[in-house]
C-alpha cells in the first residue's frame, strides 16, 4: 500500500517493494510520528488551512490509532512502505476522506526528520539518566573503598594510589560523557517540520508554532539543511562511542582485577557466569560483553558517517539508512550502562591483596629518590642509587622499607632514620595526590 501511485503505469516489483520498505524498523517511531502529525494538524488549523471540525476528527483518529497500537489492537506490520504510510492509510480507514488532508503542506522528508529528532532527543535523555545512575554508583564504590592500591603505567606497578582515586578517574570520564550528550541535545534542538520536501510550501504555515508545540527551541534556519541534516545522529553516536570506550576500559580493569593473578576484586554471582566444562570457573562475561559491544557502537557511527559522506543536498533515500545504526547504537549503550551499574553495585574490593601488591611493587622507589634529592643529591644520581637498591631488594625478597639504615647506607651515606617516614605509603600518597582528592 502506497501514498504515491498516481504517476505510475506499472506496478512496483515485489523485490523493489521489500527493498524500499522501512516499516520493519521505523515502526519504532510510531509515537513520534503521531505527535508530529498532531502538532502539524493544529498548525494547519491555526493557519486556517483546515477547519476546527477537520482538526478534531483527525486528531481523535490519530489518538485512537495510538491507543490501538499500545493496546495491541493494531499491529505495526503489513504491506506499508514506511511508518508514515502506515499512519496515513490507517487514519483514512478510521476517519474517512478527511484523513486525506493530514499531509497538506508537509512532505515525508520533513516528517521523518522531525520524527527522528523527537525520538533521538527522548533516547538521549534516557542515556543522560543512565549515566547519572552510574555516576552515583561509581562514586559510592570509590568512597566505600579509600584503600591503598598500586597505580599502573604500561600495566607495570608504578606508584601508590587509592581505589577511590582510581574509581574517581572514571567518574570524571563519565561526567564529561554526560556533558557531551547535554551539549549535543542543545545543538540539535531545532525543528525541521515545515521545510516540506526541501523548499517549503505555498501555504502560509507557521513553523514557530510547530517548533514550540513539539518542545524545540526554534525552527531550523535553512530548509534544505533541515530535511537532510543527520549531524545530530552522528554527534550522538559519537558521544555513545566515547561512552562505550570508557565502559570498555573500565571493563578491562574489572576483568584484570577479578583474575586470580590480580585478585583485587570479586564480582558478585548475579553478574558472573560459569564454564560448561571447568567447574572452578567464574567468568566476568558482563564486562567482556560490554568491552565487545564497544566495537559494535563504533561500527554504527562509522556506517552512518560513510552513508552520509557523498550525498548531495537535499533529501536522498540513502538517509533511510540512518535508523538501524542509531537504534542499535542507542539501545546498546543504554543496556551497557545499566549492566555496568548492576555489576559495580555488587563488587567486593579485596583491600589486603591490594596492599600486598603495593608492598611487592617498589611503589615508593620514586619517593625514595626524591628523599635523596632533598638531601642534596641530583635526581639522575638518586635514580641510579635507588635502582641498585631495587636490584638488591629483589635478590633478597625485601621491600625498600624493610632494609635497615645500615643496609641503606651501603648504597648512599645520605640515608638517615627519617627515610622510613618519608617513603611510608600513606605519606607519599598525601604528598603526591593531594589529601583532598583521595
Ligand atoms: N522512510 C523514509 C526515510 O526514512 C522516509 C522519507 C521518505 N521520503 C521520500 N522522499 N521518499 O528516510
Amino acid at each position: 500500500m502506497k501514498l504515491w501511485g498516481g504517476r505510475f503505469k506499472d506496478s512496483e516489483s515485489k523485490l523493489m517493494e521489500d527493498f524500499n520498505s522501512s516499516l520493519g524498523f521505523d515502526k519504532k517511531l510510531y509515537y513520534e510520528d503521531i505527535t508530529g502529525s498532531i502538532a502539524h494538524v493544529k498548525m494547519l488549523t491555526k493557519c486556517n488551512i483546515l477547519t476546527e471540525d477537520e482538526c478534531n476528527i483527525i486528531i481523535e483518529g490519530l489518538k485512537d490509532i495510538l491507543s490501538d497500537i499500545e493496546e495491541g489492537l493494531l499491529k505495526l506490520e503489513g504491506d506499508y512502505e514506511d511508518i508514515h504510510s502506515f499512519m496515513e492509510i490507517n487514519l483514512i480507514k478510521k476517519v474517512g476522506e478527511v484523513g486525506k488532508k493530514l499531509h497538506t503542506a508537509r512532505s515525508r522528508n520533513d516528517q521523518i526528520a522531525v520524527d527522528m529528532r523527537l525520538y533521538s532527543k527522548k533516547k538521549a535523555n534516557e542515556v543522560i539518566e543512565a549515566l547519572h545512575e552510574l555516576l552515583v554508583i561509581v562514586k559510592n564504590l570509590g568512597e566505600k573503598n579509600p584503600h591503598i592500591m598500586p597505580g599502573y603505567t604500561h600495566l607495570q606497578r608504578a606508584q601508590v594510589v587509592t581505589f577511590k582515586h582510581h574509581m574517581m578517574a572514571y567518574y570524571s570520564m563519565l561526567l564529561r560523557d554526560k556533558k557531551r550528550v547535554v551539549n549535543a541535545l542543545d545543538i540539535m534542538d531545532e525543528s525541521p517540520l515545515g521545510c516540506c520536501a526541501l523548499a517549503g510550501t505555498t501555504y502560509n504555515t507557521d513553523r514557530e508554532f510547530t517548533a514550540k508545540e513539539l518542545g524545540f527551541k526554534k525552527p531550523v534556519d535553512n530548509f534544505m539543511d533541515g530535511v537532510s541534516d543527520r549531524d545530530y545522529l552522528l554527534e550522538l553516536l559519537s558521544c555513545f562511542s566515547i561512552i562505550m570506550m570508557h565502559l570498555s576500559r573500565l571493563s578491562e580493569e574489572i576483568i584484570l582485577w577479578s583474575s586470580k593473578e590480580f585478585s583485587f576484586i570479586q564480582i558478585s554471582d548475579d553478574f558472573s557466569t560459569g564454564s560448561s566444562i571447568m567447574p572452578q570457573k567464574k567468568n566476568p562475561d558482563a564486562a567482556e560483553l560490554i568491552r565487545g559491544k564497544s566495537g559494535r557502537v563504533y561500527g554504527d557511527l562509522m556506517g552512518l558517517l560513510t552513508t552520509m559522506k557523498g550525498i548531495p543536498l537535499a533529501y536522498n533515500k540513502d538517509m533511510q539508512e540512518d535508523k538501524e545504526p542509531f537504534f542499535d547504537g542507542v539501545d546498546t549503550v543504554l543496556k551497557c550502562l545499566k549492566v555496568m551499574s548492576g555489576m559495580l553495585k555488587g563488587i567486593k574490593v579485596k583491600k589486603d591483596n591490594m596492599y600486598k601488591a603495593v608492598k611487592k611493587g617498589f611503589l615508593n622507589a620514586t619517593e625514595a629518590a626524591d628523599y635523596l634529592v632533598n638531601k642534596g643529591m641530583a635526581f639522575r644520581d638518586a635514580h641510579g642509587v635507588i635502582g641498585a637498591i631495587v636490584i638488591y631488594c629483589e635478590e633478597n625478597d625485601k621491600a625498600i622499607e624493610d632494609l635497615t639504615t645500615d643496609e641503606l647506607k651501603k648504597f648512599c651515606t645520605l640515608f638517615e632514620e627519617d627515610i622510613y617516614e618519608f617513603i611510608d605509603y600513606s605519606n607519599t600518597l598525601n604528598r603526591g595526590i593531594k589529601k583532598e582528592l583521595l
